[in-house]
């Protein structure tokens, strides 16, 4: 169960949507919007920006997650990911918000039939690593 209402999930799926319409994804033209929830009620938008070398490219979540660090907001209500096919974000995504809140709610939306569906992070993140992991610097 998510801690979220539905007026917020349909909120963030929404900003997603919209996120999603900014991708800039020339290359593998998989366009990918994501949208967080701060605990404010903001929410913060990334889309994926891809590059002719294409290792440089960047996915949506860790773009959107950037700009809510830079932005002052270090927790986090929820994320909502926009795509055709409603993907789950990839491993390095997973570990990136993981940073800022494993139990994390995940809105997956699907472009293509608009289905929403509603997981957690600790569940995309199994046996996670993280700074509890690392040993104390003295
Ligand atoms: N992509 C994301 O933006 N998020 C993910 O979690 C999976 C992949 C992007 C990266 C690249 O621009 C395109 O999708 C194809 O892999």
């Amino acid at each position: 169960m998510s801690s979220l209402s539905n007026r917020r999930i349909e909120q963030l799926a929404l900003s997603a949507v919209d996120a999603c319409g900014r991708a800039y994804a020339p290359y593998s033209k998989f366009e990918v919007g994501a949208a967080i929830l701060m605990q404010d009620g903001q929410v913060i938008t990334g889309c994926n920006v891809e590059n002719a070398s294409y290792g440089l490219s960047i996915c949506a979540e860790r773009v959107a997650a950037a700009a809510a660090v830079s932005a002052g907001y270090r927790k986090w209500r929820g994320v909502a990911i926009a795509s055709v096919g409603g993907v789950p974000p990839c491993g390095a995504c997973r570990q990136f918000l993981a940073e800022f809140g494993l139990n994390t709610p995940i809105i997956l939306v699907n472009l293509i039939d608009g289905a929403r569906s509603v997981c957690n992070l600790s569940e995309l993140l199994p046996r996670s690593f993280g700074s509890g992991d690392l040993p104390e610097i003295t």
